[in-house]
């Protein structure tokens, strides 16, 4: 489990996350809300990228930025704006010693690419090389900024069912997303968060009706249909 207790954050001047208590374990989370709502400067806390105050545990030990980045694979909302290797082979092993970059790219549909620049992947080849680059090592861990964002529906179904292959293994998964059509059918548990502060936690039936407060559309299957909400 990773507890965060009283987590706050100030930029600018501005105070954008407000005494977050939240504890993420096991299974797929949501992480939900409007836009500025804070969902990425929190995960960016926990990645140890903010200078926030207040206290985080990662099973049971104390946080520190080693720690955060051995537990926790990341992929960040615009995964183009950081990738490090001159080819999708060095990118997925990049400060990874042990990581088989060949089964990695084989297992995504990225070995055509082992040598080509990140950079001249399409926005869905490389949104697919920045999570295959974040599993690699199978951290118990794992945030998806976004991950939907511009993918087309067979990038979408994969993304889900690398997932929930990772959630059945037992990793940890944070889902930010604005696209609960597409994936609410896999949540074990859904976070709204709304100007900085958790407004509500809880399984889905339990935070549907604090979805509108929270400035994100309800899927139209309503509370008892959202079975149906996935692409898969
Ligand atoms: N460096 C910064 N200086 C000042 N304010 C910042 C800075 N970085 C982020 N913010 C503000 O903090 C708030 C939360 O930003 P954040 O990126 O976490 O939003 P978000 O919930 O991820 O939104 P979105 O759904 O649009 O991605 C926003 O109002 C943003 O403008
Ligand atoms: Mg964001």
């Amino acid at each position: 489990m990773i507890l965060i207790r009283s987590l706050s954050l100030v930029k600018a001047g501005h105070r954008v996350l407000h005494d977050i208590d939240l504890d993420w374990g096991g299974g797929i989370t949501l992480l939900a809300g409007a836009n500025g709502a804070g969902k990425t400067l929190l995960t960016r806390c926990l990645l140890g990228l903010e200078d926030f105050t207040g206290s985080i545990t990662i099973d049971g030990a104390s946080w520190n930025r080693d720690r955060a980045r051995q537990s926790i694979g990341y992929v960040i909302q615009d995964p183009q704006r950081h990738f490090l290797g001159l080819s999708c082979a060095e990118e997925v092993g990049f400060g990874r010693r042990g990581v088989d970059v060949s089964g990695v790219l084989r297992r995504f549909g990225l070995e055509p690419y082992a040598e080509v620049p990140p950079l001249l992947l399409s926005g869905g080849e490389q949104r697919r090389l920045a999570l295959a680059t974040a599993t690699a090592l199978n951290p118990p861990y794992l945030i998806l900024d976004e991950p939907f964002n511009a993918l087309d529906r067979d990038g979408v179904r994969e993304t889900l069912r690398v997932m929930l292959e990772r959630s059945r293994a037992g990793t940890g998964v944070l889902v930010i997303t604005h696209d609960l059509e597409k994936c609410l059918a896999h949540a074990d548990r859904v976070v709204l968060l709304q100007q900085g502060t958790v407004m509500a936690a809880g399984t889905v039936s339990e935070v549907w009706s604090k979805f509108d407060a929270a400035g994100v559309h309800p899927p139209g299957a309503g509370p008892d249909g959202y079975s149906t909400c996935t692409w898969l």
